[in-house]
């Protein structure tokens, strides 16, 4: 086990103490929280801990904190307070908002001396890995209240939904979220497959639908997939039940496993895409075996389905413990929202990308959702359509006529240097005022005018060829 130094851990929680001391001061809140997984778990943990405290508060989900999202809640609320945003946007809050907000992030921040505002960067935390936006929010919510302890395991859905765990298993800030979910038994730990649907799946399935990796030959050959069940010998049924993952026994999770190792790299997969299937799995011990609930990244997937597609209200419930009427509408919108990606991944593959010096890249146009564009570009490091090597660049159109830009990573390439969120920052502020970008250096995203595009394409391919020298 590795050792963790909590180096600066006491200057970051004497921040949260700061804030949560004015926090208790205030009353009349508007919580803004991102539309993702990670951002409804930040708005939940901040709803939960405000409702402790007897605050009254409304709550706002907005797709990204741009200069007229914030004209438009303007005026909402007395106290504003932004999770899983606001660090790239705290000059913009300053000359709009004056002093009456709070900012709990973990994107890269702009430089800025607010004292309301919490970030891992500001102390020598990366907050690309080691602790997301929930995470943050609950460190907060900590310091209001010693009872938030029960909101560890959302900080835990928060950074596998934005995929922290990229490296195989949480760690950094993330390990010290664990192991109180896991002293509270909210939460267990164990190495296993992370492929999807291991509680929601037959096994069939589970390796047909696969779409993060996809396996060749397997995908979408029902066939095929029930020799390689058969042939690890395992029954697909069960008292007439189709089995899932999570129905065999240890023995037989274990031969399939290996198996599917095996099978990976005689079809093709690199060690690195193979290894990569498995790896620390977070199961929430207090939900129903057979709720998606149950997985930290069914779970994840669950929030996305609402929250990227109009509905955080849902997810947002589902997450303050709704298992009824939340539930069951999370549960449709659920099936829709893998039905998106399934179409979204078939139609690059249909109409293929292209590949620049140093991106590759695709224009979906109309045919994918903005909403959800940045989750099929990651998904396809799973396909044979890319190589890890270069990262990917994905266009599609929002409303209003704008691109909206999403660009994905992988840690290989973040090691060579590459900052995805800085350069899209950077290349934002070359084009213009209304070009607003940032994030992650693995993941990031921006907008841009249709006559943007080329000299967008331009600067990135220079400036992504320079970081990582190619
Ligand atoms: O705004 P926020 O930090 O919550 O979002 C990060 C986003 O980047 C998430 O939607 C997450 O799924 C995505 N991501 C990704 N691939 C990674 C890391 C993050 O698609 N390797
Ligand atoms: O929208 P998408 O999932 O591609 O976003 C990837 C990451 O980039 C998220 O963390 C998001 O908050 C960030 N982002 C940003 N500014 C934008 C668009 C996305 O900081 N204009
Ligand atoms: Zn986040």
């Amino acid at each position: 086990m590795k050792k963790i130094v909590f180096m600066d851990f006491e200057e970051l929680k004497k921040r949260n103490q700061l804030i949560a001391e004015e926090i208790k001061k205030r009353n009349n809140f508007v919580i803004v929280n991102h539309h993702d997984a990670d951002g409804l778990c930040s708005g939940a943990i901040i709803a939960k801990a405000l409702e402790r405290e007897n605050k009254k508060f409304n709550q706002i989900t907005a797709k990204q904190l741009y200069s007229d999202t914030i004209r438009e809640i303007k005026n909402s609320g007395e106290n504003y307070i932004f999770v899983d945003f606001g660090s790239g946007q705290l000059n913009l809050l300053e000359e709009m908002l004056e002093k009456n907000y709070f900012v709990i992030d973990h994107h890269q921040p702009v430089k800025s001396d607010y004292l309301f505002h919490s970030n891992p960067f500001l102390f020598g935390f990366d907050g690309g890995k080691e602790v997301s936006g929930a995470g943050m929010t609950y460190f907060l919510a900590k310091e209001l209240n010693e009872k938030n302890k029960d909101l560890s395991a959302l900080a835990i859905v928060g950074a596998v939904g934005d995929m922290q765990d990229y490296e195989g298993e949480l760690t950094g800030l993330n390990r010290k979220i664990l192991a109180d979910a896991e002293e509270m038994k909210l939460i267990k730990k164990e190495k296993d497959l992370r492929l999807y649907g291991k509680i929601s799946r037959p096994l069939t399935q589970f390796l047909s639908f696969s779409s993060n990796p996809i396996f060749p030959g397997l995908a979408a050959n029902d066939k095929a997939c029930v020799d390689f069940i058969l042939n690890s010998g395992i029954e697909l049924k069960e008292k007439n039940a189709w089995k899932t993952y999570s129905d065999l026994t240890k023995e037989e999770k274990k031969t399939f496993t290996s198996n599917l190792i095996v099978y990976s790299i005689e079809n093709g997969f690199s060690e690195w895409k193979a290894q990569n299937i498995i790896g620390e799995t977070y199961t929430l011990l207090k939900e129903n075996p057979k709720s998606p609930l149950r997985d930290a990244k069914e779970f994840a997937t669950l929030l996305n389905s609402c929250g990227r597609h109009g509905e955080a209200h849902i997810g947002l419930k589902v997450c303050m413990g709704d298992r009824i009427n939340a539930y069951q509408n999370a549960m449709e919108l659920l099936l829709e929202h893998k039905r998106q990606l399934r179409a979204g991944i078939e139609w690059v593959h249909e109409q293929g990308l292209t590949e620049e010096k140093a991106f590759y890249f695709f224009d979906a146009e109309e045919n994918i959702k903005e909403e959800i564009v940045g989750i099929i570009a990651g998904m396809l490091y799973g396909s044979n359509l890319v190589s890890q090597k270069k990262p990917i660049i994905a266009f599609a159109r929002q409303k209003d006529g704008l691109i909206k830009v999403s660009a994905r990573a992988t840690d290989d390439l973040i090691r060579k240097g590459l900052n995805l969120g800085k350069i899209l920052r950077e290349t934002c502020m070359e084009l213009g005022s209304d070009a607003e970008g940032g994030g992650h250096k693995i993941a990031a995203g921006c907008r841009i005018n249709l006559w943007q595009q080329n000299s967008f394409k331009e600067k990135l391919n220079k400036k992504i060829a320079d970081s990582i020298k190619i």
